[in-house]
Protein backbone atom coordinates (compact mmCIF):
# COMPACT_ATOMS: atom_id res chain seq x y z
CA UNK A 1 0.00 0.00 0.00
CA UNK A 2 1.21 3.39 -1.09
CA UNK A 3 -1.34 5.10 0.33
CA UNK A 4 0.07 6.33 3.23
CA UNK A 5 2.88 7.66 1.60
CA UNK A 6 0.95 10.80 0.30
CA UNK A 7 -1.42 13.44 2.46
CA UNK A 8 -5.15 12.90 2.36
CA UNK A 9 -6.93 16.58 1.35
CA UNK A 10 -10.20 17.46 1.58
CA UNK A 11 -10.27 21.00 -0.25
CA UNK A 12 -13.88 22.94 -0.62
CA UNK A 13 -14.92 24.49 -3.41
CA UNK A 14 -17.01 27.19 -2.53
CA UNK A 15 -18.01 28.67 -6.48
CA UNK A 16 -19.43 31.82 -6.91
CA UNK A 17 -20.80 31.24 -3.58
CA UNK A 18 -21.45 32.70 -0.32
CA UNK A 19 -21.22 36.96 0.03
CA UNK A 20 -19.12 37.81 2.71
CA UNK A 21 -21.18 37.62 5.69
CA UNK A 22 -22.27 34.09 4.68
CA UNK A 23 -18.44 33.41 4.67
CA UNK A 24 -18.07 34.57 7.87
CA UNK A 25 -20.86 32.54 9.29
CA UNK A 26 -19.79 29.12 7.35
CA UNK A 27 -16.31 29.44 8.67
CA UNK A 28 -17.37 30.12 12.56
CA UNK A 29 -19.39 27.30 12.51
CA UNK A 30 -16.96 24.67 10.18
CA UNK A 31 -13.67 25.48 12.10
CA UNK A 32 -14.61 24.35 15.51
CA UNK A 33 -15.99 21.15 13.50
CA UNK A 34 -12.66 20.36 11.56
CA UNK A 35 -10.17 21.54 14.70
CA UNK A 36 -9.14 17.77 14.60
CA UNK A 37 -8.76 16.66 11.76
CA UNK A 38 -6.15 14.64 10.47
CA UNK A 39 -5.74 15.76 6.75
CA UNK A 40 -5.21 18.47 5.26
CA UNK A 41 -8.04 21.02 5.40
CA UNK A 42 -8.78 23.59 2.30
CA UNK A 43 -11.57 26.42 1.80
CA UNK A 44 -11.26 27.70 -1.70
CA UNK A 45 -13.67 30.75 -1.95
CA UNK A 46 -14.48 33.60 -4.65
CA UNK A 47 -12.10 36.41 -4.30
CA UNK A 48 -14.27 38.80 -2.90
CA UNK A 49 -14.46 36.14 0.29
CA UNK A 50 -10.27 35.82 0.32
CA UNK A 51 -9.59 38.14 3.60
CA UNK A 52 -12.45 37.27 5.51
CA UNK A 53 -11.13 33.59 5.33
CA UNK A 54 -7.98 34.40 6.13
CA UNK A 55 -8.80 36.35 8.92
CA UNK A 56 -10.98 33.71 10.17
CA UNK A 57 -8.64 30.89 9.34
CA UNK A 58 -5.65 32.27 11.24
CA UNK A 59 -4.19 30.36 13.98
CA UNK A 60 -6.09 27.48 12.46
CA UNK A 61 -4.54 24.50 10.56
CA UNK A 62 -7.25 25.23 7.59
CA UNK A 63 -5.68 26.95 4.54
CA UNK A 64 -7.24 29.35 2.12
CA UNK A 65 -7.33 29.01 -1.17
CA UNK A 66 -8.28 31.04 -4.68
CA UNK A 67 -10.55 29.49 -7.50
CA UNK A 68 -7.97 30.54 -10.55
CA UNK A 69 -5.45 33.15 -11.38
CA UNK A 70 -3.80 35.20 -14.33
CA UNK A 71 -0.33 33.64 -15.77
CA UNK A 72 1.09 37.12 -16.03
CA UNK A 73 1.94 39.13 -12.99
CA UNK A 74 0.26 42.50 -14.16
CA UNK A 75 -1.12 44.30 -16.79
CA UNK A 76 -4.37 45.21 -19.19
CA UNK A 77 -6.05 42.14 -18.41
CA UNK A 78 -9.56 43.49 -16.79
CA UNK A 79 -11.25 41.34 -14.63
CA UNK A 80 -8.20 38.81 -13.85
CA UNK A 81 -6.25 38.33 -10.87
CA UNK A 82 -2.65 37.77 -10.71
CA UNK A 83 -0.81 35.11 -8.78
CA UNK A 84 1.35 37.52 -7.30
CA UNK A 85 -1.25 39.30 -5.82
CA UNK A 86 -2.77 35.79 -3.98
CA UNK A 87 0.38 34.97 -2.98
CA UNK A 88 1.08 38.64 -1.28
CA UNK A 89 -1.88 38.04 0.80
CA UNK A 90 -0.82 35.25 2.33
CA UNK A 91 -3.16 32.42 -0.07
CA UNK A 92 -1.32 28.88 -0.19
CA UNK A 93 -3.53 27.35 -3.12
CA UNK A 94 -4.91 28.10 -5.55
CA UNK A 95 -7.47 25.77 -8.19
CA UNK A 96 -6.35 25.89 -12.27
CA UNK A 97 -8.06 24.17 -14.93
CA UNK A 98 -12.05 23.30 -12.99
CA UNK A 99 -13.84 22.04 -16.12
CA UNK A 100 -16.16 25.17 -15.64
CA UNK A 101 -13.42 27.12 -16.39
CA UNK A 102 -12.72 24.84 -19.29
CA UNK A 103 -16.61 24.76 -20.04
CA UNK A 104 -17.61 28.26 -19.51
CA UNK A 105 -14.39 30.70 -19.85
CA UNK A 106 -12.40 28.99 -22.96
CA UNK A 107 -9.58 27.95 -20.62
CA UNK A 108 -7.36 25.39 -22.68
CA UNK A 109 -4.78 23.14 -21.69
CA UNK A 110 -2.26 25.68 -22.98
CA UNK A 111 -3.42 28.34 -20.62
CA UNK A 112 -4.01 26.04 -17.43
CA UNK A 113 -0.37 25.34 -18.01
CA UNK A 114 0.48 28.99 -18.23
CA UNK A 115 -1.59 29.57 -14.99
CA UNK A 116 0.33 26.65 -13.10
CA UNK A 117 4.05 27.77 -14.07
CA UNK A 118 2.65 31.44 -13.12
CA UNK A 119 1.23 29.90 -9.59
CA UNK A 120 4.61 27.97 -8.73
CA UNK A 121 6.45 30.51 -9.63
CA UNK A 122 4.77 33.06 -7.25
CA UNK A 123 5.40 30.07 -4.41
CA UNK A 124 1.54 29.22 -4.72
CA UNK A 125 0.44 25.21 -4.42
CA UNK A 126 -1.44 24.19 -7.19
CA UNK A 127 -5.15 22.05 -7.11
CA UNK A 128 -5.00 21.20 -11.03
CA UNK A 129 -8.31 19.81 -12.30
CA UNK A 130 -8.79 17.24 -15.12
CA UNK A 131 -11.46 14.82 -15.84
CA UNK A 132 -13.37 14.05 -19.30
CA UNK A 133 -16.95 14.74 -20.66
CA UNK A 134 -19.70 12.21 -20.25
CA UNK A 135 -18.97 12.19 -24.56
CA UNK A 136 -15.34 11.48 -24.01
CA UNK A 137 -16.10 8.56 -21.35
CA UNK A 138 -18.49 7.00 -23.58
CA UNK A 139 -16.19 7.30 -26.77
CA UNK A 140 -14.01 5.03 -24.38
CA UNK A 141 -11.24 8.27 -24.60
CA UNK A 142 -11.22 8.83 -20.78
CA UNK A 143 -7.44 7.88 -19.96
CA UNK A 144 -6.26 10.15 -23.48
CA UNK A 145 -8.60 13.26 -22.54
CA UNK A 146 -7.21 12.97 -18.80
CA UNK A 147 -3.75 11.98 -19.74
CA UNK A 148 -3.21 15.05 -22.11
CA UNK A 149 -4.54 17.59 -19.54
CA UNK A 150 -2.17 16.10 -17.30
CA UNK A 151 1.04 16.51 -19.37
CA UNK A 152 0.14 19.94 -20.52
CA UNK A 153 -0.76 21.47 -17.49
CA UNK A 154 3.05 19.90 -16.07
CA UNK A 155 4.94 20.63 -19.08
CA UNK A 156 7.90 22.73 -17.66
CA UNK A 157 7.18 21.61 -13.59
CA UNK A 158 9.91 20.12 -11.86
CA UNK A 159 10.22 16.84 -10.04
CA UNK A 160 10.53 19.64 -7.11
CA UNK A 161 7.64 21.71 -7.93
CA UNK A 162 5.78 18.53 -8.28
CA UNK A 163 5.16 18.20 -4.66
CA UNK A 164 3.27 21.62 -4.76
CA UNK A 165 0.65 19.88 -6.61
CA UNK A 166 -2.31 18.64 -5.90
CA UNK A 167 -4.06 16.66 -9.10
CA UNK A 168 -8.16 16.58 -8.74
CA UNK A 169 -9.46 14.10 -10.99
CA UNK A 170 -13.17 15.45 -11.57
CA UNK A 171 -15.33 13.60 -14.27
CA UNK A 172 -17.12 16.65 -15.61
CA UNK A 173 -20.67 14.52 -16.26
CA UNK A 174 -20.37 13.90 -12.06
CA UNK A 175 -19.88 17.48 -11.06
CA UNK A 176 -23.19 19.38 -9.60
CA UNK A 177 -24.74 16.10 -11.20
CA UNK A 178 -25.69 13.98 -7.84
CA UNK A 179 -24.01 11.32 -10.59
CA UNK A 180 -20.98 10.19 -8.50
CA UNK A 181 -18.18 8.22 -10.45
CA UNK A 182 -18.53 4.65 -8.97
CA UNK A 183 -15.44 4.04 -6.64
CA UNK A 184 -14.14 1.82 -9.00
CA UNK A 185 -14.24 4.40 -11.72
CA UNK A 186 -12.29 6.99 -9.26
CA UNK A 187 -9.85 4.71 -8.44
CA UNK A 188 -8.80 3.72 -12.08
CA UNK A 189 -8.88 7.18 -13.17
CA UNK A 190 -6.61 8.53 -10.23
CA UNK A 191 -4.48 5.60 -10.77
CA UNK A 192 -4.01 6.06 -14.61
CA UNK A 193 -2.79 9.81 -13.70
CA UNK A 194 -0.60 8.16 -11.42
CA UNK A 195 0.96 6.03 -13.81
CA UNK A 196 1.03 9.20 -16.11
CA UNK A 197 2.87 11.24 -13.26
CA UNK A 198 5.02 8.09 -12.48
CA UNK A 199 5.75 8.55 -16.70
CA UNK A 200 6.97 11.94 -16.65
CA UNK A 201 8.77 12.31 -13.16
CA UNK A 202 9.58 8.75 -11.38
CA UNK A 203 7.90 6.32 -9.45
CA UNK A 204 8.32 7.88 -6.11
CA UNK A 205 7.28 11.08 -7.09
CA UNK A 206 4.29 9.56 -8.87
CA UNK A 207 3.28 7.47 -5.18
CA UNK A 208 3.98 10.89 -3.01
CA UNK A 209 1.50 12.91 -5.38
CA UNK A 210 -1.97 13.35 -3.70
CA UNK A 211 -4.86 12.37 -6.27
CA UNK A 212 -8.36 13.70 -5.38
CA UNK A 213 -11.56 12.73 -6.67
CA UNK A 214 -14.09 15.23 -7.04
CA UNK A 215 -17.89 15.26 -8.49
CA UNK A 216 -20.82 14.61 -6.14
CA UNK A 217 -18.48 13.57 -2.99
CA UNK A 218 -20.76 13.84 0.31
CA UNK A 219 -20.67 13.11 3.56
CA UNK A 220 -22.61 9.41 2.54
CA UNK A 221 -20.20 8.47 -0.11
CA UNK A 222 -16.90 10.04 0.90
CA UNK A 223 -15.64 6.93 2.86
CA UNK A 224 -16.33 4.48 -0.38
CA UNK A 225 -14.75 6.98 -2.53
CA UNK A 226 -11.88 8.12 0.09
CA UNK A 227 -10.85 4.24 0.92
CA UNK A 228 -9.59 3.72 -2.40
CA UNK A 229 -5.89 3.15 -3.20
CA UNK A 230 -5.39 5.63 -5.21
CA UNK A 231 -8.16 8.64 -4.04
CA UNK A 232 -5.94 10.76 -1.52
CA UNK A 233 -8.88 13.72 -0.84
CA UNK A 234 -11.63 14.94 -2.30
CA UNK A 235 -12.39 18.26 -4.23
CA UNK A 236 -16.07 19.24 -2.60
CA UNK A 237 -18.69 21.29 -4.25
CA UNK A 238 -21.97 21.46 -3.05
CA UNK A 239 -21.52 19.66 0.25
CA UNK A 240 -18.49 22.33 0.56
CA UNK A 241 -21.30 24.98 1.94
CA UNK A 242 -22.74 23.07 4.28
CA UNK A 243 -20.81 22.71 7.55
CA UNK A 244 -21.72 19.29 8.76
CA UNK A 245 -21.46 17.79 5.68
CA UNK A 246 -18.27 19.13 4.64
CA UNK A 247 -17.07 17.86 7.89
CA UNK A 248 -18.19 14.49 7.62
CA UNK A 249 -16.15 14.43 4.62
CA UNK A 250 -13.18 15.40 6.30
CA UNK A 251 -13.74 12.83 9.13
CA UNK A 252 -14.07 10.50 6.68
CA UNK A 253 -10.78 11.42 5.20
CA UNK A 254 -9.10 11.34 9.08
CA UNK A 255 -10.41 7.76 9.43
CA UNK A 256 -13.09 9.16 11.84
P1 LIG B 1 -19.91 19.05 -6.68
O1 LIG B 1 -19.30 18.43 -5.43
O2 LIG B 1 -20.94 20.07 -6.39
O3 LIG B 1 -20.33 18.00 -7.64
O4 LIG B 1 -18.71 19.86 -7.38
C1 LIG B 1 -17.50 19.23 -7.56
C2 LIG B 1 -16.52 20.25 -8.01
O5 LIG B 1 -16.61 20.75 -9.12
C3 LIG B 1 -15.48 20.66 -7.09
O6 LIG B 1 -14.53 21.43 -7.72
Amino acid sequence: MNKNLRRAVIAGNWKMNKNRAEAKALLAELLPMVKEADCGVIVCVPFTDLETALEATRGTSVAVGAQNCHWEKSGAFTGEISAQMLAEMGIQYVIIGHSERRQYFGETDETVGRRVRAALDAGLQVILCVGETLSQREQGITGEVVGLQTKVALQGVSAEELQKIIIAYEPVWAIGTGRTATSAQANEVNHLIREVVAGLYSKADADALTIQYGGSMNAKNAAELLGQEDVDGGLIGGASLKAPDFTAIVNAASGK
